[in-house]
């Protein structure tokens, strides 16, 4: 079972901040789940439209400058990073996950990608792109079908795994309230691999397992890892 760093190490460090990701390289877990937002013609690392939660600013994050949101705190005295230095820091190093949250501009992600991948270790293969907007990533698999995309839902679909289907999915992302013995096999039968979020129980990492998903998301990966590999002991 893979581990997913969520926001970066985010239990332990500000979440979707460079600490984080530093923090989760350190543990040497699978992969890296970042979130995005595109203002002011960038491309941010960060989970909330309003800047007040993680952040020393306050507002709605469409409404400010690039100046503006690299002049705040994101804990720890950290930057909210952009997504090429996310990309460069985790080249060749693990999976990156992108959550595509307020991203209108497709074609501004694929330019990050593709100079990340020009310029360093980075490759297609490395790169996992999410969304609960299924709508984006249907334009991206027409537009990009080389890079894998993860179908994100929060709810337990009459039809289990079948949109993820119809989206040519790699992963379909559960949420762990709404899991399923079922909707893990469903899921399988499609050729999807099942990443589940977010996981940090102990309990909750057991019985993952146990209904035999791919992957989860967590806080604390490093815990996770050790936990998981305690597991496969017994
Ligand atoms: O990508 C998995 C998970 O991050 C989705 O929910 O709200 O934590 O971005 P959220
Ligand atoms: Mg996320």
């Amino acid at each position: 079972m893979l581990i997913f760093a969520h926001r970066g190490a985010s239990g332990t460090a500000p979440e979707n901040t460079l600490r984080a990701i530093r923090a989760a390289l350190d543990a040497k877990i699978d992969g890296i789940e970042i979130d995005i937002y595109q203002v002011d013609g960038k491309l941010f690392v960060i989970h909330d439209r309003w800047l007040q939660r993680t952040t020393s600013g306050k507002g709605q994050i469409f409404h400010h400058s690039y100046q503006y949101l690299r002049s705040l705190d994101a804990g720890n005295g950290e930057t909210i990073p952009t997504l090429d230095e996310v990309l460069t820091l985790i080249a060749g190093k693990c999976t990156i996950n992108i959550e595509l949250k307020g991203v209108s501009d497709i074609a501004l992600l694929f330019s990050y990608l593709d100079d990340a991948i020009n310029l360093s270790n980075l490759t297609v293969k490395d790169i996992l792109l999410s969304s609960f907007n299924h709508h984006l990533l249907a334009n991206i698999h027409q537009q990009r079908p080389e890079f894998a995309i993860g179908a994100l839902t929060a709810c337990h679909p009459l039809e289990y795994a079948k949109f993820a289907q119809q989206l040519n999915s790699y992963s379909i992302h559960l949420d762990v309230d709404f899991i399923s013995q079922r909707f893990v096999e469903d899921a399988h039968k499609r050729g999807l691999k099942v990443f589940v979020y977010t996981v940090d129980e102990l309990e909750d990492i057991s019985a993952m397992k146990a209904l035999g998903v791919d992957g989860i998301f967590s806080n604390f990966p490093a815990q996770a890892k050790e936990y998981l590999a305690g597991l496969s002991k017994q």
